[in-house]
């Protein structure tokens, strides 16, 4: 166990809301399948992004029954831009909506939320109801909700190097210094633990693009799941199969 586990499992809990001590502490989900479960209804794709975004309140209020202090869900990634106009300016409407609906919500429910990904081409509107969230909610030190938007973690190394670079260039940093525990103080994630366990519905098994280098050593599920039907119930027991799981990090259990 990390040290950062260690610090976390004190909180006060009370008996019946106890979290699973070998539970995942933070679980990062891949939403997939939206498209397929909207296809199968005989309706537009959007239908299903709605139907998705609806899913998501349950999932982050389930959290601190079952011990994951950190929430990381994958919204939009800097792939999905090649989607047609109307899906993408559709999600874009969906995500001002969404974050204006849920702000007082989240915020009451002690959620602290923040955004991942690069903002630049999200729109000013976008940005602003983004900005308004993390403030609104950066109190709170309940479940931390970090939603990621125009996310992509090739994207994120590289923006991340560039500014390792700068700063190397700006003689802020000695390039001899830099190793393992450089590169993360960089990245979009450098306040957050890495994923011990990384979830994908819908039954593709890829990451496509998702906390490349954080999941390095996460506990994969890949589930058949649409994400429109992901339950409580499901991530509870996912949550259990990862307790049973042998993490041994390249090492060998004497
Ligand atoms: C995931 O669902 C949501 C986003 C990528 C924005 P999809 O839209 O990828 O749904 P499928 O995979 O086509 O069913
Ligand atoms: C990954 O799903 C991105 C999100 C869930 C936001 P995609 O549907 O975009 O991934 P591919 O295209 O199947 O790899
Ligand atoms: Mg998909």
């Amino acid at each position: 166990m990390s040290s950062w586990q260690k610090s976390d499992r004190g909180d006060a809990q009370d008996a019946s809301s106890a979290p699973r001590v070998d539970g995942p502490r933070h679980v990062a989900i891949i939403m997939d399948g939206n498209g397929r479960w909207a296809q199968a209804r005989g309706r537009p794709r959007l239908f299903g992004h709605h139907a998705g975004a609806r899913r998501v309140r349950e999932v982050v209020e389930c959290c601190p029954a079952l011990g994951v202090k950190y929430l990381t869900i994958f919204a939009f990634s800097t792939e999905n831009w090649k989607r047609t106009q109307v899906e993408v300016a559709g999600l874009m409407s969906l995500f001002r909506r969404y974050i204006a609906k849920e702000m007082k919500a989240l915020a009451a429910k002690n959620v602290r939320v923040r955004f991942i990904g690069d903002r630049v081409r999200l729109d000013a509107k976008l940005i602003q109801l983004m900005d308004a969230l993390e403030r609104e909610t950066e109190a709170n030190d309940g479940t931390h909700l970090t939603i990621a938007l125009n996310y992509g973690g090739r994207d994120e190394v590289a923006r991340a190097t560039k500014r390792l670079a700068q700063d190397v260039a700006a003689g802020k940093l000695d390039p001899e210094s830099v190793d393992e525990e450089t590169l993360p103080r960089y990245l979009d994630t450098h306040v957050l633990p890495d994923p011990d366990l990384v979830i994908r519905t819908s039954g593709e098994a890829r990451i496509s693009n998702f906390l490349l280098w954080q999941s390095a050593y996460a506990e994969y599920e890949f589930i058949d799941t649409l994400w429109p039907d992901f339950t409580s119930e499901e991530l509870a027991r996912l949550c259990r199969n990862y307790g049973s799981r042998d993490r041994r990090f390249g090492a060998v259990k004497t």
